[in-house]
C-alpha cells in the first residue's frame, strides 16, 4: 500500500527550495502547537501534486497551517474547522472560519470532491475521520498526529494498523522530590483541571502519572478491515533528513530506550549537511521535533 506517489522525481532539493522561500516567511516563528518545518513541507508536496481547488482543515490553533495552505495554494477556496478558535492569530481573508466540527456541516456544497483535500491536524481519531471521510464521499486525506505504539494521545493510522488499543498516559518526573510533591499539592488546591483537564492525575514515588479515560480506544480488527478496505493508497513521508529517535521522543521517558529506538522509520530525505546549507540554524533545530509520520491518504471511490 506504500506507494512513492510524492518522491518518484529527482526534483526534491529544487521543491524544497520553493518550499522553504514561503515558509522562512510564515507569521508565527514558535508554532509549538502546529506544524513545523517538516510537515509544512510535506504539506507542500501534497498541495503541489494534487493542486486542489477545495482545502479543508481540521484544526486551526493559531492559523499557521492556514497561512502555508494559502501560500503553497492561492487559488483554493479553504474552508477551516476549529472546536475553539480562541487563539486564532492569524486569519486569512480567503477562508472560511467554523468553530465546530466539520461533521456537522454540510458538505452537499462540495460537488466535485476528487478536487478536495482535508487537512486533518485536530487529534481526533483517525479511525472516526475515516469513516466521517468515506461516507461524505472524501477522497483526498493528509493526517497530521500519525503517532506509533504507545505515543501520543490520538487513535492514528499507525496503531490501528498495528492492531494496538489507544492510551493515553504521560508522566511528568521531579527533579526534586520535596518541590516536586509540593507544586503536586498546589495544583491539587486550585484545582487539577486547570492544568490537566478532565485527565486522571495520580501522585507517584517520583513523577505524576497522568492518563486520558476520554481518549482511550480499544483496538478492534474491524478497524483495521475498515482501513484495509476502503483505503486506495496509504503513503507515509520520510523524515526531512534521518530521524534523531532521542530528541523526537524526549518526553516519553517512561518508555524503554530501546523500545523508542525500534520505532520504524524511513530513511531521510536528504543528507544533514546538504540541508543545513539550505535553511537557517533555527528552522534546522526544527528537524526531528515533530516527525510523525504525516500521511496522505486516498479512499477507494
Ligand atoms: C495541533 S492544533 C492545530 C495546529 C494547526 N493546524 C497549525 O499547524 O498551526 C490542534 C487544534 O485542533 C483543535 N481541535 C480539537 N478538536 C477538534 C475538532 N473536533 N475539530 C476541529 N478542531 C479540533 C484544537 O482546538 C486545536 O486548536
Amino acid at each position: 500500500m506504500h506507494q512513492k506517489i510524492f518522491f518518484n522525481n529527482s526534483n526534491l532539493q529544487k521543491k524544497f527550495s520553493e518550499f522553504y522561500k514561503i515558509y522562512k516567511k510564515r507569521p508565527i516563528s514558535k508554532n509549538d502547537n502546529g506544524v513545523k518545518i517538516e510537515h509544512s513541507f510535506f504539506l507542500f508536496l501534497v498541495i503541489k501534486k494534487l493542486k486542489p481547488e477545495y482545502i479543508i482543515e481540521s484544526g486551526v490553533f493559531a492559523g499557521q497551517s492556514t497561512w502555508l495552505i494559502e501560500k503553497f495554494c492561492p487559488k483554493a477556496k479553504i474552508y477551516c474547522f476549529d472546536t475553539n478558535l480562541s487563539n486564532l492569530y492569524y486569519k486569512s481573508k480567503k477562508a472560511e472560519y467554523h468553530e465546530n466540527d466539520l461533521s456537522k456541516y454540510d458538505w452537499s456544497i462540495i460537488k466535485n470532491k476528487n478536487k478536495a483535500l482535508i487537512f486533518f491536524d485536530d487529534h481526533v481519531s483517525f479511525y472516526e475521520r475515516l469513516i466521517f471521510s468515506k461516507k461524505n464521499n472524501f477522497k483526498h486525506l493528509v493526517f497530521d498526529d500519525n503517532y506509533p505504539p504507545l505515543i501520543g494521545d490520538c487513535y492514528s493510522f499507525k496503531k490501528i494498523l498495528a492492531g494496538v488499543d489507544n492510551e493515553y498516559l504521560n508522566y511528568e518526573y521531579f527533579q526534586n522530590p520535596i518541590i516536586g510533591k509540593l507544586k503536586f499539592y498546589i495544583k491539587k488546591i486550585i484545582g487539577f483541571k486547570k492544568f490537566y483537564g478532565s485527565r486522571e492525575v495520580t501522585l507517584l514515588h517520583n513523577k505524576i502519572r497522568i492518563f486520558d479515560k476520554k481518549r482511550y480506544v480499544k483496538f478492534k480488527p474491524k478497524h483495521k478491515f475498515f482501513f484495509l478496505k476502503n483505503v486506495k493508497i496509504y503513503y507515509e513521508f520520510p523524515p526531512i533528513i534521518n530521524l534523531d529517535v532521542k530528541k523526537r521522543w524526549k518526553k516519553y521517558k517512561h518508555l524503554d530506550q530501546e523500545f523508542l529506538k525500534g520505532i520504524d522509520v524511513q530513511k531521510g530525505i536528504f543528507d544533514k549537511a546538504d540541508i543545513r546549507k539550505l535553511i537557517s540554524r533555527k528552522d534546522y533545530l526544527e528537524l526531528s521535533s515533530q516527525y510523525n509520520y504525516f500521511c496522505y491518504l486516498r479512499v477507494k471511490s
